[in-house]
């Protein structure tokens, strides 16, 4: 019944607010103390110490246990505000709603969680909230394709987990994430993403969906592709070319893997460097003394993710299968991508915030916490023009998106490395900034417009995950995830005031214009002038199906065009002599 790292107790449990719970299974076979996560069936909430939970003890996983602090963020979580329940009707009036084609002045009337008309001056039933957006740009909120909410990563778990990372996601403007379900080695692929739901549930404050893990490879894994395609609303896999004997695939696993999600109509993403001379660089740069956090920038230069850019668009390619490749960290491995680009090949580069925002010359900082803070894969680049440069690609369609790979340690975590940078968990804020970011260095910059923006930080995710115009837009009949935008107001990063739960921001100090005032997710106003109204669990898991016309509209034309080229000629068989086989 039970295995070691993860298995399922089916045992019924009763809780009471504020009170610890410690798996007490006598066949438990993980060792050290445990974290136990209830499956809380939406809304319900332990409201005053001592009312009582019955419910299904569902997951246990090796780690510290976090029961106790589970209960009492239920039990103090915000208080529900009449604007938060569903059937609520907002108007949010005479805004420039900014569109990825184009941008015009309307209210925008929501109901029951959806855009029910835009239009200027609109009539509205008696009884709807009014937020006046008079001056100000109104925009579809936030789509973050790329986060690590509370991930096992590295002998730690990253410490946004699936509610103050989501809180943290609305306050800065947006609405929705996609998380990455990692299977164990050798663990099922639908144990994995039954667990990341698990996790992400009862806790997400916006809405989410998952995309899963390629961490190992068999005829399972091949089969469990399918399955997660057609019933668990999956249409997109990662690799990882590097975490060599963790998560790494070999390249014929690889082939394997992008031949079996082209054949699903799904989207291979891909984590671009090469492993194995990674791992030789941990050893000859720890041999040289280095041990501190500039040595993980040291060990792991740009050319290696360049060169596993380059074998990831030719393996995608043979397969004829569209590529995503996820942060993108360096203008080498930006070159590749572009140059895919032009030679036609179906390949989507994602920027950072951390790498729109900030270099790698922060890992050489003399204060170890600071420069440890900054360590991530691939690495921020030590070279300071690398930022402008990933935002002038972005702008012009070289680099497709904006995510934030948003991956948080604390210090004491990140000091799991304290002699050896190889230990340092690797990850970085960014899902609360992003939005400010890109405003500050892509729009405010004259890089980019207000419709490019819109585009890079929702619009062409939803397109190339396939839940435009679910979302990603302001149209009639998408869902009311719509943030008001003020392009003039600045804030000033910190630690001090943002939402996530980690100790440091690597934006630290940075003046950003463009504020989310007010932040509508599902219908909600979720936030609004620097106060959340967030609800544990009210967001929902998006489903996805495969062959989205965005992409694979394409990618079937050029599957019939290739096979018009591979015609063999026509001529008369050779009859001539043949020497002996030896
Ligand atoms: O440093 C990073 N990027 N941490 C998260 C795991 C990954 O590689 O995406
Ligand atoms: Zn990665
Ligand atoms: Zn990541």
């Amino acid at each position: 019944m039970i295995t070691k790292n993860g298995s399922r107790h089916s045992s019924q449990i009763s809780l009471q607010a504020h009170e610890n719970y410690t798996c007490d299974q006598s066949d438990c076979l993980i060792d050290g103390p445990r974290i136990l996560q209830v499956i809380f069936k939406i809304g319900t909430c332990l409201s005053s110490p001592g009312e009582t939970y019955l419910g299904d003890c569902v997951y246990i996983y090796s780690g510290v246990c976090s029961m106790s602090v589970y209960l009492s963020f239920l039990v103090s979580s915000s208080p529900i505000t009449p604007s938060m329940e569903p059937g609520n009707r907002l108007l949010i009036r005479g805004g420039r709603v900014v569109n990825a084609d184009y941008s015009r002045t309307a209210d925008v009337f929501v109901e029951d969680g959806v855009i029910r008309n835009v239009a200027p001056s609109l009539d509205v039933p008696e009884g709807t909230r009014v937020l006046d957006a008079r001056g100000k740009l109104v925009i579809p909120g936030g789509i973050d394709p790329h986060t690590h909410m509370q991930i096992p990563f590295m002998g730690t778990r990253s410490i946004d987990d699936f509610y103050s990372g989501t809180r943290a996601a609305v306050a800065g403007g947006t609405t929705m994430i996609l998380d990455f379900a990692l299977p164990f080695n050798g663990e099922s692929l639908l144990e994995a993403y039954r667990r990341w739901r698990g996790w992400a549930d009862p806790k997400v404050c916006c809405d989410y969906s998952l995309h899963v893990g390629l961490t190992w490879w068999s005829s399972q894994v091949c089969e469990e592709m399918a399955e997660l395609t057609k019933n668990h609303g999956v249409n997109s896999f990662k690799i990882f070319m590097a975490y060599k004997d963790f998560y790494m695939l070999r390249d014929s696993e690889m082939c394997a893997a992008v031949r079996q999600c082209k054949a699903l109509g799904g989207l291979v993403m891909v984590h671009a460097e090469n492993g194995d001379m990674v791992s030789e660089g941990v050893k000859e740069v720890l041999a040289c003394g280095v041990t501190g956090p500039e040595g993980h920038t040291l060990s792991r230069p740009a050319e290696l993710e360049a060169e596993a850019t380059g074998r990831a668009v030719a393996i995608a390619n043979q397969a004829g299968c569209p590529l995503y490749v996820v942060h993108v960290m360096s203008h080498e491995a930006a070159d590749v991508v572009t140059a895919a680009r032009n030679n036609g090949h179906i390949v989507f580069g994602e920027a950072l915030a951390a790498g729109l925002g900030v270099d790698g010359t922060h890992c050489w900082n003399k204060d170890w916490r600071h420069a440890a803070a900054y360590v991530m894969s691939p690495p921020l680049r030590p070279d300071p023009r690398t930022p402008a440069r990933l935002m002038d690609l972005l702008a012009n369609d070289d680099l497709s998106l904006t995510a934030t790979d948003n991956c948080t340690f604390t210090g004491e975590q990140k000091a799991l490395g304290k002699d050896d940078f190889s230990k340092i968990p690797n990850g970085v804020n960014g899902l609360e900034d992003r939005l400010s970011i890109v405003w500050e260095k892509g729009v405010c910059s004259g890089k980019m417009d207000e419709n490019r923006f819109v585009a890079v930080t929702s619009t062409t995710a939803a397109k190339i995950f396939n839940f435009y115009p679910r979302k990603g837009v302001i149209a009639v009949g998408s869902d009311a995830d719509i943030v008001i935008w003020d392009p003039q107001m600045t804030r000033t990063i910190s630690a001090k005031t943002h939402h996530h739960a980690v100790d440091f921001n690597i934006f630290e100090g940075m003046e950003c214009h463009g504020v989310p005032l007010v932040t509508v997710a599902g219908g909600r106003v979720v936030y609004e002038n620097g106060q959340l109204f967030v609800q544990p669990g009210a967001g929902k898991y998006i489903p996805r199906t495969c062959f989205g016309d965005f992409i694979y509209q394409r990618v079937r034309q050029m599957d019939i065009v290739r096979a018009n080229q591979q015609v063999g000629v026509c001529r008369q068989p050779y009859s001539g002599p043949v020497v002996p086989v030896l």
